[in-house]
């Protein structure tokens, strides 16, 4: 159950990077991500090791959805990974990160003219393109800067993962890229390359996220492969980069096996290396993008116990201070996580419990049954593997301030994200002055 660099103390105190997390959740209130940054930078190192064992002149993207804020840029910096971003909000992320510009690569399905325009002035890396309608608006927008941009296409392979349908992004069916299989995608490729202020180098494909099974990416990498073959072949053109997305799982409970890294890079390269030689192609530079297999493992959310209900014969509620606001994954995906009593981490887990949200849904659960010690109020709860698409898909549901984020690392804690206020939620505000008198009051007894 523990990961990272996870320990137990004498006094039975769960232990994260050297910091009592029991002392964390004192010292900066509950709930609490917190971010095991020694975990965090040993995988990003392996994803780098693995891959340039296996592909050597690879690229590993960190995939920001996963979870962005600046420290996180400036850690992927330090660890020379490359940045893959998918909205404007993402790029200025990196941009005040001063995260290398060319290391960027700008993804999504409805990339706005300003978004566009934006990484454009700020020379990202690349951009992947993802509609005939984007290809049209990038030659526009990149011809009146007098500019070229570096492109990648997003193809969509036809392979479906065996994951949530939620996130299969690569089967026929999907609002991302051109799929295989029509004389459309074709087309895309050759009016990329036609247009003059593009600069086509390479494709890319994701098909899904949360996926052990190593079959799925091999089968898309040469489903990939051949694809460049049929360009080579129809349009005489030579494609250099392919980008092979993410989605390797994580283990989030006991039953998941995701494959270790070096099993994942050999099977890739393995895959590149074999399509290439039969079908007579020089080996592209390969990228993958991982987000949750690199953040995923490294994040705990600390809560505080607060209500406990007994249905008798039926269960028992344990309410945290946090819920579907802070990690909505259980109740859009039927996430399953693992947690422990932080204050009580070495006693005899011997209750079957619900952990219960505070969030005003039925459906608010984080944990629907799980053995612990008895809980009591003011225990403090850690759920693991927080670490990706909790703080990026959190929200302020019920007017719930998002939590703050701390790194800790050789027994030093630091703030990475602040709490948000009671300020902060209604920060955007504004009451037309129609409405003023009561608000103004109101808000006047309060500050
Ligand atoms: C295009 C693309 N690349 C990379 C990722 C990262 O996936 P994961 O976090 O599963 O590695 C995603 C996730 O949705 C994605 O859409």
């Amino acid at each position: 159950m523990l990961r990272g660099t996870m320990a137990i103390d004498a006094r039975g105190h769960l232990v994260i990077g050297g910091c009592d997390a029991v002392k964390l959740a004192q010292d900066y209130g509950t709930p609490l991500y917190v971010l095991d940054e020694a975990a965090l930078r040993e995988r990003a190192r392996e994803y780098r090791q693995a891959f340039s064992r296996y592909l050597p002149g690879s690229e590993v993207i960190y995939a920001g959805k996963a979870l962005l804020n600046t420290a996180i840029c400036r850690i992927m910096a330090e660890e020379n990974l490359a940045l893959d971003v998918v909205s404007g909000g993402e790029l200025y992320t990196a941009l005040v990160a001063a995260f290398p510009t060319e290391k960027i690569y700008f993804h999504g399905n409805n990339k706005s003219r300003q978004e566009l325009a934006m990484a454009l002035d700020h020379r990202v890396g690349r951009i992947v393109v993802d509609s005939f309608y984007e290809l049209k608006l990038l030659q526009e927008l990149a011809a009146a800067r007098n500019t070229v941009a570096n492109i990648l296409v997003r193809i969509t392979p036809g392979v479906e993962p065996n994951t949530h349908s939620y996130i299969q992004t690569g089967q026929f069916d999907s609002k991302f890229g051109f799929p295989l299989g029509t004389k459309d995608t074709l087309a895309a490729i050759e009016a990329a390359d036609q247009m003059p202020n593009l600069r086509l180098w390479g494709l890319h494909c994701h098909i899904g996220s949360q996926i052990f099974g190593l079959e799925s990416f091999v089968t898309a990498t040469k489903v990939m492969v051949r694809f460049l073959a049929e360009i080579k072949e129809s349009l005489g053109l030579e494609i250099m980069e392919l980008d092979l997305g993410g989605g390797l799982g994580i283990r989030y409970h006991d039953g998941n096996e995701p494959p270790s890294l070096g099993e994942y890079a050999k099977a890739l390269g393995e895959a590149i290396c074999e399509s290439c030689t039969e079908l007579e192609l020089p080996i592209p530079k390969i990228m993958v993008e991982p987000g949750r297999s690199i953040v995923g493992e490294a994040g705990t959310t600390l809560y505080t116990v607060g209500s406990i209900k007994d249905i008798p014969g039926v269960r028992r509620y344990v309410a945290v201070d946090g819920g579907m606001a802070d990690n909505p994954r259980v109740t859009l995906y039927q996430a399953v996580y693992e947690a422990c009593l932080a204050n009580k981490a070495k006693d005899e887990p011997k209750e079957l419990v619900t952990i219960a949200g505070k969030c005003c849904e039925s459906g608010d659960m984080l944990i629907k049954d799980i053995m612990l010690p008895p809980a009591e109020p003011g225990d403090v709860l850690a759920v693991f593997a927080t670490g990706a698409y909790n703080y990026s898909m959190a929200s302020n549901y019920n007017h719930l301030p998002r939590p703050a984020m701390v790194t800790v690392y050789k027994g030093m804690s630091e703030i990475i994200v602040e709490r948000e206020s009671y300020v902060d939620l209604i920060r955007l505000d504004r009451v037309p002055p129609r409405l003023t008198t009561s608000t103004e009051t109101l808000a006047g007894k309060l500050t």
